[in-house]
C-alpha cells in the first residue's frame, strides 16, 4: 500500500495503455550502444529505473535507420535488433514498469562519418550543412515530396520494429533540433512552399508522421510526442508557436505530449535549465569531443539552475489545449512532484534526477527522501560517450556499471 496520497502515484491512462504511476522516465541518450549494439548495460539500466518504480521508462535516441542516426555508436530499430529490444522490454516488464522506445531522425544533424551510409543529410532546407564540417558532409538535401514520403515510412517501419520488440509506446522525437524539429523551427525551416511559412505549414509534415504512425500502432501503443516549447534562440520558436504546436498535436491525436524545451546545440541551457559545465570528462571521439565544444558553458555548473525551470512556459500550454500533458525539466523534490500534479498535468517526466537516483520513485512514495540529491551538475550528459555510458558523478549518485556490459548484445546468453 502506497503510503503518499499524491496523485502522481495514481494510475494513468494514455491512448491503449494503462501505466501504474504518473512517473515517466525522460529519454536520456545513455550511450550504450556502442556500434549499434543494444547492450546488457543498456537492458539493466532501464531494468534498474523500472525496478525503481517509474510508470514508464524511455529508450532514447533510437534512429528510424541507419541514415537517420546522429553518431555510430547509436541504436537503430529494424530487424536485426529486435531480439535485443525483446531482452530489455522483458527486464522492464518484469518489474511491472511500461517501457516507451523514443523514435528520431537526425536530418542533418550527423557527425556520420562519410562512409558509413550513402546518403546527404536531409533536412528542411538544403546548401550548407553546418554539422557536417567535421565528416565532412559539407552539404544538405532539400526534402522533396518523394523525400517526405520515405521518411514517414521509416517512422512507421520503426514503430513496426518497437511492437515487435515489445515496446509498449512510442515517442516521436519533434524537439532539440533533428529531422522533424527542422521542419519545426524557422531557426532551420526557410521553406517557401507549403512546408514552410506558419507554423501550422512547417507542422504539415511532423503531423503527418504522427498521424501515419497512429494508423499504423495506435490502437496497440501509446503514441506520444516529445517537442521543444520554445527554442530558445534568436530566429526560432516562442511560446506562440509551442502552444500551436499542441494544437495541432491534439487534433491529430497524439496520445500524449511531453513538454521540452530548447536546441541540442544551440541553446543547450535551454533544454537543461543551465549550461553543460566547463570543466567536464573529454570523450575519446574527436568528432564527439567537438560537437560538445559547440555548446555554450558555465563558468559554475549550477548557479543558474532553478527547479521546474520550465513551468512558465508548460503553463501556458496546459492552459490551451485538453490533449494529456507530461511535464518535464527540473523536477527534483516531492513538492515540485506535487506542484506539477496540481497545475494539472497528467504525467511528469524525470530524466537527471533518475540518473542520480533509479529509485528515486519508490523513496519518494515510501516517505524515505522528498529530494533526489541530484544538483543538475549535467557531468552526466559528458558521460554519455565514455565507455560507461551515463551515470552520476555526484556524491551519492549512481555509479553506472561496468563498461564491458555496454559491449555485450541485451539478448546474449
Ligand atoms: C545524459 C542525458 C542525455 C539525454 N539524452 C536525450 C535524448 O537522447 N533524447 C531526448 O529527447 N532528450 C535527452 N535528454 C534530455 C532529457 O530528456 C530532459 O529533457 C532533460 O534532462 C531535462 O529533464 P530533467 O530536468 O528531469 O533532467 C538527455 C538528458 C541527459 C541528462
Amino acid at each position: 500500500m502506497s503510503s503518499n496520497t499524491s496523485k502522481a502515484f495514481t494510475p494513468l491512462t494514455i491512448g491503449p495503455l494503462k501505466l501504474r504511476n504518473r512517473f515517466i522516465k525522460a529519454a536520456t541518450n545513455e550511450g550504450m550502444c556502442k556500434g549499434g549494439i543494444i547492450s546488457k548495460g543498456l537492458a539493466a539500466f532501464h531494468e534498474r529505473v523500472a525496478e525503481g518504480g517509474v510508470a514508464m521508462t524511455t529508450v532514447a535516441y533510437c534512429a528510424t535507420s541507419k541514415d537517420g542516426q546522429t553518431f555510430v555508436d547509436q541504436a537503430h530499430l529494424s530487424q536485426d535488433t529486435i531480439a535485443d529490444f525483446r531482452a530489455l522490454t522483458n527486464m522492464v516488464h518484469k518489474h511491472g514498469a511500461a517501457a516507451q522506445a523514443q523514435i528520431t531522425h537526425a536530418g542533418s544533424f550527423t557527425f556520420l562519418p562519410k562512409d558509413f551510409s550513402s546518403m546527404k543529410p536531409i533536412s528542411a532546407n538544403g546548401g550548407f550543412n553546418k554539422f557536417g564540417v567535421m565528416t565532412g558532409r559539407y552539404m544538405k538535401k532539400k526534402m522533396d515530396r518523394a523525400d517526405m514520403d520515405a521518411i514517414a515510412d521509416e517512422f512507421v517501419r520503426a514503430a513496426i520494429h518497437a511492437k515487435e520488440s515489445d515496446f509498449d509506446a512510442i515517442e516521436i522525437h519533434m524537439g532539440h533540433g533533428y529531422l522533424l524539429a527542422q521542419f519545426i523551427t524557422p531557426f532551420y525551416n526557410t521553406r517557401k512552399d507549403d512546408y514552410g511559412g506558419t507554423i501550422q505549414n512547417r507542422m504539415k509534415f511532423p503531423a503527418e508522421v504522427l498521424s501515419k504512425v497512429l494508423d499504423a500502432v495506435g490502437k496497440d501503443m501509446a503514441v506520444t510526442v516529445k517537442y521543444s516549447q520554445t527554442d530558445g534562440k534568436e530566429g526560432g520558436n516562442t511560446i506562440n508557436e509551442g502552444i500551436e504546436i499542441a494544437k495541432i498535436l491534439q487534433s491529430t491525436g497524439a496520445h500524449m505530449a511531453q513538454l521540452s524545451n530548447g536546441l541540442n546545440v544551440e541553446s543547450i541551457d535551454t533544454m537543461f535549465g543551465n549550461p553543460l559545465p566547463k570543466t567536464s570528462v573529454k570523450p575519446k571521439n574527436l568528432i564527439v569531443r567537438l560537437g560538445m565544444m559547440m555548446q555554450p558553458k558555465s563558468k559554475e555548473p549550477d548557479s543558474e539552475f532553478k527547479q521546474l525551470y520550465s513551468m512558465p512556459t508548460a503553463e501556458q500550454i496546459r492552459a490551451a489545449v485538453d490533449m494529456p500533458l507530461c511535464y518535464l525539466g527540473g523536477t527534483q523534490t516531492m513538492d515540485n512532484v506535487n506542484k506539477v500534479m496540481n497545475e494539472g498535468f497528467d504525467a511528469l517526466g524525470l530524466g537527471r534526477a533518475l540518473i542520480f537516483d533509479p529509485n528515486l520513485v519508490n523513496a519518494l512514495q515510501k516517505g524515505s527522501i522528498r529530494n533526489s540529491g541530484c544538483t543538475a551538475c549535467n557531468q552526466c550528459v559528458t558521460l554519455m560517450y565514455t565507455p560507461g555510458g551515463t551515470a552520476c558523478l555526484e556524491e551519492g549518485g549512481h555509479k553506472g556499471h561496468a563498461p564491458e556490459l555496454n559491449t555485450t548484445p541485451a539478448s546474449a546468453a
